[in-house]
């Protein structure tokens, strides 16, 4: 059986995790492939409500492998306590496996993250504190301790000492923080050896024996695709490749063996932290949208900005990423409005333009061109069937559909499992 990729489409948060567990009912294995515990997904369903930072979101069904691949940075402790937290709450973890080439976040690396970000001033990224730039940094610059390594302690400990100088002189001598100890830090990787080392394996063999046996395998996007190092807003982005790219490299998958590749979207726009959004609507009238869809982050719970649909930046993800299908979220948290507005184009500098700019001042000088869509009186909320929606909801959707040029597969009406209308089989 071929793998099937779910991607965030826009500035991540677009529901990849409610849709994961969704799919995941007939799926063999779930596999994060990029970021780290910066992302938040949230699953509802009959065990309860889970907000998984790195656990991948298919832990909830029995007999789901969850396996988190190379591309993605482990901070063993939030591993471990969101490991207990399940599993507390009856759901077996056994199935899980990490990457033993996956990179681990130090502690250096968080605070470093921290002291980085202070050092920006007002040109902060506003990152979500987790550590995770500096550990792709250090995995790009060859200086990163991998999960495999923690098992390795004659190894680590070399390593571990020259590399804890380095940082030691970048927190102390750049930034004026207190230096961490040797002891310490090399006590936490001891510690982490204990507790994660059962999981480690080698993840790219696990995942093509899976293939090979005819199993299902889902990718699970972290992220979104305008936060990807390469394709996103940059610098105002994520530090790895959230896009499909990613999911080849984070995981030693080659492309011929993923089938189907879907674009989670919001029906409007969301983005956590600094950077260019043009379609952003203005605080004061934000609020309705942001209070009604609680649209505060799971992994910092900072207040997300809010935005009509861009249709333009929808188009440039699926020109990364090749979508198949796509899947809209949120549907429901526009019921009430009398109008809904999509951008369909920039202006910049007295020009139209229809494309995704890459230069950051250019996109953050472009203003919507707005088409306005009558809203729907009727609810959407909790719908099943596309029969149930309303006839101007279902032109916003078609609307969608031509602005990006994908079909719609999935529908979500709400935050549970069931609240879903499934418009195209996704599993072909
Ligand atoms: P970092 O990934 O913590 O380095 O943060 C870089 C940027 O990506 C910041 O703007 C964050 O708010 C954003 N970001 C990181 N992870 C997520 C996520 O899961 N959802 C939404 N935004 C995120």
């Amino acid at each position: 059986m071929p793998a099937y990729a779910v991607i965030g489409g826009q500035w991540g948060d677009e529901g990849k995790g409610k849709i994961i567990d969704y799919l995941a009912g007939n799926v063999d294995s779930v596999v994060r492939y990029a970021g780290g515990n910066n992302a938040g997904h949230t699953v509802v369903n009959d065990k309860g409500t889970f907000q998984l930072h790195l656990v991948p979101s298919g832990i909830c069904w029995p007999d789901v492998y969850g396996i988190i691949g190379n591309g993605v940075v482990v901070d063993p402790d939030v591993l471990v306590s969101e490991l207990a937290e399940i599993g507390s709450r009856g759901i077996d973890t056994s199935r899980l496996f990490i990457s033993e080439r996956a990179h681990v976040i130090m502690p250096y690396h968080v605070v470093l993250d921290r002291l980085e970000e202070e050092a920006r001033g007002e040109a902060a990224i506003g990152t979500t504190g987790r550590g995770i730039g500096p550990a792709y940094m250090d995995k790009t610059g060859r200086m990163g301790i991998r999960v495999g390594d923690l098992l390795d302690w004659d190894a680590l400990v070399p390593m571990v000492t020259q590399f804890l100088a380095h940082k030691n002189a970048l927190i102390t001598k750049i930034y004026g923080g207190e230096p961490l100890l040797l002891d310490d830090v090399l006590a936490k990787c001891s510690l982490w050896a204990d507790q994660i080392g059962r999981y480690a394996k080698a993840t790219e063999q696990l995942v093509q024996d899976l293939l090979a046996q005819n199993k299902n395998v889902l990718l699970e996007g972290a992220q979104g695709t305008l936060l990807d190092i390469d394709h996103g807003s940059y610098p105002y982005v994520t530090s790895s490749s959230p896009s499909i790219g990613g999911a080849c490299t984070g995981l030693g998958l080659n492309p011929q063996a993923i089938k189907g590749v879907l674009g989670v979207f919001k029906a409007y726009s969301t983005r956590v932290g600094s950077g260019p959004m043009p379609s952003e609507i203005p605080e004061h009238e934000a609020d309705e949208i942001r209070e009604k869809a609680q649209e505060f982050g799971v992994t910092t719970g900072r207040a997300r900005r809010i935005g009509w649909f861009d249709g333009v930046a929808a188009k440039y993800s699926q020109l990364v990423n090749g979508f198949t299908g796509l899947v809209l979220t949120r549907l429901d948290i526009l019921d009430d409005f009398d109008s809904v507005k999509v951008c369909i184009g920039y202006n910049v500098d007295g020009k139209r333009i229809d494309r995704f700019p890459a230069n950051t001042g250019l996109l953050a000088r472009c203003t919507p061109i707005y088409e306005e869509l009558p809203g729907w009186d009727e609810p959407t909320a909790s719908a099943t069937e596309l029969s149930q929606l309303p006839a101007n909801a279902l032109a916003y959707v078609k609307r969608i559909e031509e602005l990006v040029g994908c079909k719609v597969q999935i529908i979500s009406t709400g935050p549970r499992r069931e609240e879903t209308i499934q418009v195209e089989p996704v599993f072909t």
